[in-house]
């Protein structure tokens, strides 16, 4: 019996059902708890994957890496400058001769429609490691967080604030939606989701019951937080924004102002960043920031990230171990039961 995993890719959150993303989440939380205690767990024995990466990363693509040798499979990474793709060669064409030798793809990059290219030419199954549009991996690593910390989802009440229109904010609200966690996307009105994003938001939370809110107000939308989340105000691919985003995003930083703002009792909040985070003026950004508007941190402050409700490193060490579960739920011919 293969189970309703078996063969799939993961692309977009918008195509799995809410017990599907359940799963994957309790899943993850069985292979962690697998590997602290030293117990093998190769589903993916014999098994190559290729990692392509056009944009940079330092969680996805180690979280991979270590996930595919804990699995018994070999990764090999394919950066934007070591292979034909797009410059010599189509999607259509690279996905044929991957997918003839690699037995699952990672894909990060600009585009949707590569990922969702890979995935249609390649016959094996595809993984989006992040696109402009969606972060879907990401997701698994974020509510299992939530989860580990508050022991359950729905209704815990989920604030993001920033970049309104980002992939990570698309896929929280999206996510947020199908597992009937209340989410509130708190931006400027300049930076707000798209219709199409609400609109598959709104469809979702009719069957889940989940309550969102779009909103410019920062009062009302943090107040009640369990999770308060945020991303960097300057996304991959927009490096020349930073002005723009600065002066419209300010307000909207994470600071212990803002999470006195909540109200919500101390042991009742978290709050989550999915990295890398501009919290000082130890990066090459934020020293260029320092010196072009005289702001020493953007998205979230030292005392907030430092504080007794960061969760952060946490949620980065549980890329791994989702990633993990997707790989192995996906690729590893596992006895699945029965899932809605
Ligand atoms: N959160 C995340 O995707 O991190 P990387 O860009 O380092 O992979
Ligand atoms: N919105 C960010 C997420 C990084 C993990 C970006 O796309 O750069």
């Amino acid at each position: 019996m293969t189970s309703v995993f078996q063969g799939r890719s993961l692309l977009a959150e918008k195509d799995f059902t809410r017990g599907e993303i359940e799963y994957l989440i309790d899943f993850s939380i069985h292979l962690k708890d697998l590997k602290k205690r030293g117990i093998a767990h190769r589903y993916l024995e014999g098994k190559n994957i290729a990692l392509l990466f056009e944009k940079n990363s330092t969680r996805t693509r180690a979280a991979f890496t270590v996930a595919a040798n804990d699995l018994g499979a070999s990764p090999e990474y394919l950066g934007k400058n070591d292979i034909q793709l797009g410059k010599k060669e189509s999607v259509e064409d690279t996905a044929k001769v991957l997918g003839s030798m690699f037995d699952g793809i990672e894909f990060r990059g600009f585009s949707q429609e590569v990922v969702e290219g890979l995935a249609k030419y390649s016959g094996v199954p595809v993984w989006n490691g992040l696109t402009d549009e969606w972060h879907p991996t990401q997701m698994i690593a974020d509510f299992m967080t939530i989860k580990e910390n508050f022991g359950y989802l729905e209704g815990i009440n989920l604030v993001y604030v920033g970049d309104g229109r980002n992939n990570m904010a698309n896929s929280l609200l999206v996510t947020g939606a199908i597992l009937g966690v209340n989410v509130c996307i708190c931006a400027p009105e300049e930076l707000f989701p798209t219709q199409e994003v609400v609109d598959y938001a709104n469809k979702f939370a009719k069957e889940s019951g989940s309550k969102l809110l779009i909103t410019a107000d920062v009062e009302k939308g943090v107040k009640g937080a369990n999770v308060l989340y945020t991303d960097v105000w300057v996304s991959m691919g927009e490096e020349d924004k930073f002005e723009e985003r600065v002066n419209l995003l300010k307000p909207y930083q994470i600071n212990m102002d803002m999470i006195k703002k909540t109200g919500t009792k101390d042991d009742e909040l978290i709050v989550l960043h999915c990295l890398p985070a501009f919290h000082d003026t130890e990066t090459e950004y934020g020293k260029m920031v320092e010196k072009d508007f005289g702001i020493t941190e953007m998205e979230i402050t030292d005392e907030a990230f430092r504080s007794k409700y960061g969760r952060q490193f946490e949620e980065a060490e549980n890329r791994m171990h989702s990633i993990k579960a997707i790989m192995a739920a996906t690729l590893g011919n596992l006895f699945i039961p029965y899932v809605k």
